[in-house]
């Protein structure tokens, strides 16, 4: 087990790639904290898991719900040694639609969430003394501009160059902050997106999600299981060497 002892935080956790990553990292050994703005479902996700996990509530838009949330999940855990930065939100819409309050919300979470859960990791990682592994969401959607999807976009090249930052700054503690790219993923967060394309596209519900996934140059969407084995080794010491970094685990969608 690659992640025996180890304990770690995983936001927005409480369904889809969250979920999955947490149910991976027990099954190499770990504690996890399942944070989420869902309470209810981050509980129900938490018991389905079994004894090695634990539900914690925390809208990672809030500053002071960070610091309980944080607080909280090194009480029950003891000690964090991971954090997985991957609650977000997504959007889409014609740019002379886009509203403050849908650029606010956005970048609330995926952005300042992200920065601000990754400062309070790397403040408790630092005081411990013991390193630390940082994951940052990020997306083929932040290697390139979305005619549809501006917002989104931008949020997930601000991640990525966050993910450049903070990992230069925190390597001098032993703390690896990397970031993994996913292409289209299965699950709740794509049928939203094929909604908002249906609506703006013109397209009966289901079109644009069965197009992608063709174009996928692997041959079809991912899964929250396709992106584990990354979300995994940038966990273990395997990858004490691979700071500031973005992987793509996307089926061959985006190149460098
Ligand atoms: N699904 C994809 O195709 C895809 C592709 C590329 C990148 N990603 C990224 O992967 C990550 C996970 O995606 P997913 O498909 O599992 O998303 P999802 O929408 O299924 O799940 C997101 C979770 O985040 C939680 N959340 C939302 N706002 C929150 C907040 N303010 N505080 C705490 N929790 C909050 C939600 O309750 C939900 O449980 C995201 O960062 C997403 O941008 C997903």
């Amino acid at each position: 087990m690659r992640l025996a002892g180890k304990t770690a935080l995983i936001t927005g956790a409480a369904r889809g790639i969250g979920l999955e990553f947490a149910r991976a990292y027990i099954a190499e050994g770990a504690r996890v904290a399942l944070a989420d703005i869902n309470a209810e479902a981050a509980a129900a996700a938490a018991s389905g898991l079994g004894p090695q996990a634990v539900a914690v509530q925390m809208n990672v838009a809030d500053q002071a719900s960070i610091e309980a949330g944080f607080a909280e999940a090194v009480g029950k855990l003891g000690k964090l040694d991971i954090l997985v930065n991957n609650a977000a939100l997504f959007t889409a819409q014609p740019i002379v639609e886009v509203t403050r309050a849908d650029y606010d919300r956005l970048f609330a979470v995926n952005v300042a969430g992200t920065l601000f859960c990754l400062q309070a990791a790397a403040k408790q990682m630092i005081a411990q003394g013991t390193g630390g592994k940082i994951i940052n969401m990020a997306s083929q959607a932040g290697r390139r501009g979305e005619s549809l999807v501006g917002v989104y976009c931008a949020t997930k090249a601000a991640v990525i160059s966050l993910t450049q930052s903070a990992g230069l700054n925190l390597i001098a503690h032993g703390i690896n902050v990397n970031a993994i790219a996913p292409g289209v993923v299965e699950g709740e967060h794509w049928d939203h997106v094929d909604s908002l394309f249906a609506k703006y596209e013109n397209r009966p519900l289901g079109e644009k999600k069965r197009i992608v996934g063709e174009a996928v140059p692997f041959g079809r969407m991912g899964t929250a299981a396709d992106l584990t084995g990354m979300a995994i080794f940038l966990a273990t010491p395997e990858a004490d060497y691979i700071c500031a970094q973005t992987f793509g685990v996307d089926g061959g969608n985006w190149m460098a």
